[in-house]
Order: structure tokens, then C-alpha cells, then sequence
């Protein structure tokens, strides 16, 4: 591969907070549901040893945006929250108007706790809602309920110096599309800028996995799709990726970041992190349970991208974003791209599954989106 300029790539940073109260059925994230006292200290320690020790990593960067991710990070005291933000401004690692955002479960969406984190400088905030329907929640076997769903709504809208975004499921169990309708109809009432919708995936490894579902088919998954895009596109929303929708510039800078092929760090737990090198992209795993990771912070599993798996790695983050990118902006980000990619993408031009003005898939190329990924294969 050509020298790259690490030095010039965007990068981000992700905080992996791994607890939840319980584990959700369709869950393959990497939680822990064992929480005791004195655990969230011993984690914060363990991520401010790790953030000294990625000096290498970050070089003269700040971090463009910073997210609290998990399992569950409203579960942690907002003064170890605040400990790690003032933390990174000591270091001067934040960029001026950095994007701050923190996941909560319903339940944990109260006045005073937001306060507190908007207080620390917390300025984005996303709630995993999933439905307000009670027998999708039920399907889901959510420790929350319709009454908790709008609850939570009802408090971030009253909150003005914070963005939101919701996390909402389709295709589960016993939903039918007017139940989808209601949820999104719901989600448009109130005036919020952001919604990440996901399709149910049945991961290997969840209890979900092990069992007969009977999920929608996929004509009913279709008309969830085109039902959903109607309400929402009457409202101003527009998906801009895969499973994520906003307003007017009102996207995720966080996730942006990832599908640009922007840079990242990831601390705590099981967390990833992808940092470009002279020569290669090297993508590294932290070790997954909190107590190995306390023990090693440092510690990770190395991928390193190199010249024969770069075109698709970097595929695969492009093209998921909607209206892709001009030629211009392909020349002038810091993306790196290689001959090799390029005669892919006339052969994609050909297939009719790749635009011939930038770099984006056609409509045909973003319904199969697999397929359009693979030819860079
Ligand atoms: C890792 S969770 C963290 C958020 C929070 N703990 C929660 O569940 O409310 C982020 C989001 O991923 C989505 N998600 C997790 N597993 C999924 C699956 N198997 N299929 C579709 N969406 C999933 C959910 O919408 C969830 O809100
Ligand atoms: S609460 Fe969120 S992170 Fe935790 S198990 Fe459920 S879906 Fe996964």
C-alpha cells in the first residue's frame, strides 16, 4: 500500500460501557449483567489507563466526536462520566464543538440525570426506545413498556440543549404494519431529528437463535420499509445510511465518521478501534469481559487491513451511505483510494449497481447492497 497520512484522517472516540440489567433475547453486543459497587470505578480507572497508554494512536488528532456506548451507560454515575470528559478536555483531546453522545434505556430517561449529563457536557443523546407498542416490546422481552417508551419521550422533548435520536425495531414477532405506522407516527409527533431504525436481525449466539420465531415474511418486511419511508419523508426525515434517518443536518457526526472510513478509538471492554499506519489500516478488539479488560486494558487482537482486503473494507463503510460521495469530495477527503478500487467501480458502473457521477449505489445497487459491496471484493 502507499505511505498514508495517519496524521490527516479524522478521528473519533467510543467508550464501551458493558452492563445491563438484563440481557435481551436478539442481543449480541458484548454486556455483562453482573454489576456490583465499586465496579464502574474500577472500569473508569481501567479506560483512563488505556486513554494514556493510545497517545500513539491519537498523535497531535483531537477526537471530532465521542460516544458512550454499551450495553447500558445510563446505568453509570454521571460523575464517572464527568471524570472522563474532564479528563479528555485536560488533555485538550476534545475538537470545539465535539460531539458528545450518551445511550439510555427508557427507564433511565429522568429530568435530573439528563440535566446532570447535559451539566457535563454531554450534548447528544440516544434512546433505545425499540417500540411503543406492548406486544412488540413483549416479543422483544423488554425490561421496559409502552408507558416507559412515551414516558421517555415526553421527558427528552422538554429538553431543549440536547439533540436525540431513538433507536427503533421492525420485522419482530407479531408486529403488524399498522403497529409499525403507530410507532413511527409517534416518533414524528415529537419534534426530534434523528431515528435509527433496525430491522431485527436473528444473531448467532442470542437466545432468539435458538428458537422458532415467527417472523414477518418478506413482503410484509417490504411494506414495513416503504410504509415507514412515506410517514417519514412526509415529515422531513431522510434516510441518510442503512438504518438511520434525519432532518437537516442532523446526522450522527459520530457515525458519519465510521462510514467516511474516518478513524476511531474505542475504549473499555470489547470495544474496536480502526487507526490508519504509514503503510496499512491496523483494526483492533479489546479484550471482552470487564475483568480481563481491567487486568489489560492495553491489550487487544489485531486485523491489519493491508493492500488485498483494503477495497472492500473500505466499501463496505462507503457504500452504506445513501447519497454517497462526488468525485470531489472523494479526491479531496482523506480517503485513500487505490486503482484497484476504481476499475471496480466502472465494472459496477457497467452492473448498473454503482452511479457513474461519484461514488454511490444506484437504487437497484442499495437494495442489494451485499452484492454492490462485493464487487469490490
Ligand atoms: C447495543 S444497543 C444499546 C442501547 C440500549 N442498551 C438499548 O438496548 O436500549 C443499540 C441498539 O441496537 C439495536 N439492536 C440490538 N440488537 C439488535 C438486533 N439483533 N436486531 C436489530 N437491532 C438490534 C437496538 O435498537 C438497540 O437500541
Ligand atoms: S439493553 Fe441494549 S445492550 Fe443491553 S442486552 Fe438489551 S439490547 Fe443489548
Amino acid at each position: 500500500m502507499k505511505t498514508l497520512e495517519p496524521s490527516s484522517v479524522p478521528i473519533s472516540l467510543y467508550i464501551h460501557f458493558p452492563w445491563c440489567e438484563k440481557k435481551c433475547p436478539y442481543c449480541d453486543f458484548n454486556i455483562e449483567t453482573n454489576k456490583r459497587d465499586g465496579d464502574e470505578e474500577a472500569l473508569l480507572f481501567a479506560i483512563l489507563k488505556d486513554l494514556d497508554d493510545s497517545t500513539k494512536y491519537i498523535g497531535a488528532r483531537k477526537f471530532t466526536s465521542l460516544y458512550f456506548g454499551g450495553g447500558t451507560p445510563s446505568l453509570i454515575s454521571a460523575k464517572i462520566i464527568e471524570k472522563i470528559i474532564s479528563t479528555l478536555k485536560d488533555k485538550e483531546l476534545l475538537q470545539i464543538d465535539c460531539e458528545i453522545s450518551f445511550e439510555l434505556n427508557p427507564k433511565e430517561v429522568k429530568k435530573e440525570y439528563i440535566n446532570d449529563l447535559v451539566g457535563i457536557g454531554i450534548n447528544r443523546v440516544s434512546i433505545g426506545i425499540q417500540s411503543f407498542d406492548a406486544k412488540t416490546l413483549s416479543s422483544l422481552e423488554r425490561n421496559h413498556d409502552a408507558c416507559d417508551s412515551l414516558n421517555a419521550l415526553q421527558v427528552i422533548s422538554e429538553m431543549e440543549s440536547v439533540d436525540t435520536t431513538i433507536d427503533l425495531i421492525y420485522g419482530v414477532m407479531g408486529q403488524d404494519i399498522n403497529s409499525l405506522k403507530k410507532d413511527i407516527e409517534i416518533f414524528c409527533s415529537y419534534d426530534i431529528s434523528h431515528l435509527s431504525m433496525y430491522q431485527l436481525t436473528i444473531e448467532p449466539n442470542t437466545i432468539f437463535y435458538k428458537k422458532e420465531l415467527s417472523l414477518p415474511d418478506d413482503t410484509l418486511i417490504e411494506l414495513m420499509e416503504s410504509e415507514a419511508k412515506k410517514i417519514l419523508n412526509a415529515n422531513n426525515i431522510s434516510q441518510y445510511e442503512v438504518s438511520s434517518w434525519s432532518k437537516d443536518n442532523k446526522k450522527s457526526n459520530h457515525n458519519m465518521n465510521y462510514w467516511m472510513y474516518g478513524d476511531y478509538l474505542g475504549l473499555g471492554p470489547g470495544a474496536h478501534s480502526k487507526i490508519t499506519q504509514e503503510t496499512s489500516i491496523k483494526r483492533m478488539i479489546k479484550l471482552k469481559t470487564v475483568a480481563s479488560y481491567i487486568k489489560d486494558p492495553s491489550k487487544t487482537i489485531d486485523t491489519i487491513i493491508t493492500s488485498e482486503s483494503y477495497d472492500l473494507d473500505l466499501a463496505m463503510n462507503l457504500l452504506r451511505i445513501k447519497g454517497g460521495l462526488s468525485l470531489e469530495e472523494l479526491e479531496t477527503s482523506h480517503i485513500y483510494i487505490p486503482d484497484s478500487f476504481l476499475e471496480k467501480r466502472l465494472k459496477g458502473i457497467e452492473e448498473k449497481l454503482l452511479e457513474s457521477d461519484g461514488f454511490r449505489a444506484t437504487q437497484i445497487g442499495y437494495k442489494f447492497l451485499n452484492d454492490t459491496i462485493n464487487l469490490f471484493n
